[in-house]
């Protein structure tokens, strides 16, 4: 079946059962390979979007209900990398071994554009649900907490 989507504000058409996860829809139709298949029930947030802002768990989404929804991934979240999440991250150093982190920078940066100035109990209640294997945790906060003040700067 054809579906329209916005990805990244671009439009695109796929051809695809309307069941197939939105994850499998950006990976395999779109080639938008930065989301990452973790667990696949919800559980570990490395396929974390944008859906119209809100954070979503794109491996529960069948690719039927997305509408007109805009969806943003890691790969549209900035034009120049240069999102406050991303600068942050690379101050930070974040990543050991890379693969949840598209989902990380997701979470936080939807969760900053509700509240881009957390207390440190807010952003270990936001971050909670997305895991890292590496257990950079740490270093996740510490991110999540320079760039709340970068968005403060540059507002
Ligand atoms: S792959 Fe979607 S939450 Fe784990
Ligand atoms: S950096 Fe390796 S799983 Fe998070």
């Amino acid at each position: 079946m054809q579906f329209k989507l916005t990805v990244n504000n671009k439009k695109y058409e796929v051809d695809v059962d309307g069941e197939t996860p939105l994850l499998w829809v950006l990976r395999d139709s779109l080639h938008l390979v930065g989301t990452k298949f973790g667990c696949g029930v919800g559980q570990c947030g490395a396929c974390s979007v944008h859906m119209d802002g809100v954070i979503t768990r794109s491996c529960l989404l069948p690719v039927s209900i997305v509408g007109d929804a805009n969806i943003t991934t890691v790969e549209g979240l900035s034009e120049k990398n240069d999102h406050p999440v991303q600068i942050a991250w690379r101050d930070i150093d974040v990543p050991q071994c890379g693969y949840c982190q598209a989902g990380q920078i997701m979470t936080a940066s939807a969760f900053l554009a509700q509240n881009n100035n957390p207390s440190k109990e807010e952003i270990k209640e936001a971050m909670h649900g997305n895991i890292c294997r590496c257990a950079t945790y740490k270093r996740i906060e510490k991110a999540v907490e320079k760039a709340a003040e970068l968005t403060q700067t540059i507002k």
